[in-house]
């Protein structure tokens, strides 16, 4: 079985991501490393009937005594009950500093079981397990973990950086079909702002169906692209802001729209055509670039239009209130050409207009 690895040099943490198909069940040699450890397997609805069996498997045969936990399936997991009952599993699992804690699922399971291994006695190994594609180009890596509040999303968190990073492509057989559009959706999006090359791949391969093949190389390139972001500015206070290309938009369209109605990847996908054509209509963006964007993401199926009926007053209203604003005005990221971008101050009346 190939297996592609691709190391994240993070300051203070080095790990390695391997990305492979048939991963989960032929992972018992990478656990070698916790030999005579326990581990704590969370996973959620969705994932521990599919996956479960085969990760403990291959735990025991590396000599890991592991249980699972299992979550409700879905975002409202990400909230302070149910971390608290991932506490009580670990403690009752006898999980001490040197045991093991893994996420085996998507976003949502990787965010509050990273903050859950951050936070129990006050750090535990950590590992990531993402099953959806967005996961495995985005979350998984780099080390942001959080649980929502009920006043907004993400507002409890931390950097936790995992210590191993296991990628089975095969997993996304499972996934259905808008969750694997939601992944495209971040995948082109490191074309567009960091590797010409990587666009133009996509661009060329141009359908779901030519790009399955190839994935794994291109799950391997979208993960050296997110680990160099976060080696250059791991807690996130300047070029890795670049990673939000598209969602100055998209988080005033998930908002206004209702968190859930659209995924945040399909989200993503609407906000990065605008983003290219607020960037040609104030000349930072060559023309013709939005166009390209475009094509490529209808390509692979994804939305490219702000749903009809939602008021740009009303959007804009909410771009402006994003966290990246600074003062009167939102920072937001436009392309220089395919492959580069640069962090822009917009005003609203300036998002306004051009919506
Ligand atoms: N998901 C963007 C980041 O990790 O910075």
């Amino acid at each position: 079985m190939p297996v592609v690895s691709v190391t994240a040099n993070v300051p203070e943490s080095r790990y390695d991501i391997h990305i492979a198909h048939g991963l989960l069940a032929s992972c018992s040699p990478l656990f070698a490393p916790y030999k005579g450890r326990r581990a704590a397997v969370v996973a959620d609805s969705n994932t521990a009937p599919l996956y479960s069996y085969t990760l403990l498997e291959q735990l025991h045969r590396a000599g890991v005594e592991a249980s699972v936990v299992i979550l409700p399936a879905g975002e409202e997991t990400k909230c302070a009950e149910q971390l608290s009952q991932l506490y009580d599993a670990f403690l009752n699992a006898h999980l001490t500093r040197a045991d093991l804690v893994i996420a085996l699922g998507g976003g949502v399971v990787g965010d509050i079981t990273g903050y859950a291994a951050c936070t129990y006695l006050r750090g535990v190994h950590f590992v990531q397990v993402p099953t959806t594609l967005l996961a495995q180009v985005d979350s998984s890596v780099g080390g942001k973990v959080a649980i929502n509040h009920p006043r907004g999303k993400n507002l409890l968190g931390a950097f936790y950086q995992p210590e191993l990073v296991l990628v089975d492509c095969d997993t996304l057989k499972t996934l259905d079909a808008r969750q694997v559009g939601a992944g495209l959706g971040e995948v082109i999006k490191y074309g567009c702002i960091y590797d010409r090359a990587l666009f133009e791949r996509l661009e060329s391969l141009s359908t779901r169906e030519r790009l399955m093949p190839v994935l794994d190389e291109v799950i391997a390139r979208c993960c050296a692209i997110k680990a160099e972001y976060v080696r250059l500015d791991p807690h996130d206070h300047g070029v890795r802001m670049q990673l939000n290309f598209g969602h100055t938009l998209a988080h005033a369209l998930e908002n206004a729209m209702g968190y859930g109605t659209l995924l945040h990847g399909e989200a993503v996908s609407i906000g990065m055509v605008a983003a290219a054509r607020w960037g040609e209509t104030l000349g930072v963006t060559p023309k013709g670039t939005a166009e390209r964007i475009r094509a490529v993401l209808e390509g692979y199926e994804l939305m490219t239009e702000v749903p009809a009926g939602l008021s740009a007053q009303a959007l804009a209203a909410t771009m402006a209130l994003d966290k990246k604003a600074e003062g009167s005005t939102v920072r937001t990221v436009l392309l220089t050409e395919i492959g580069q971008c640069t962090g822009v101050p917009l005003t609203p009346d300036q998002l306004k207009a051009m919506l």
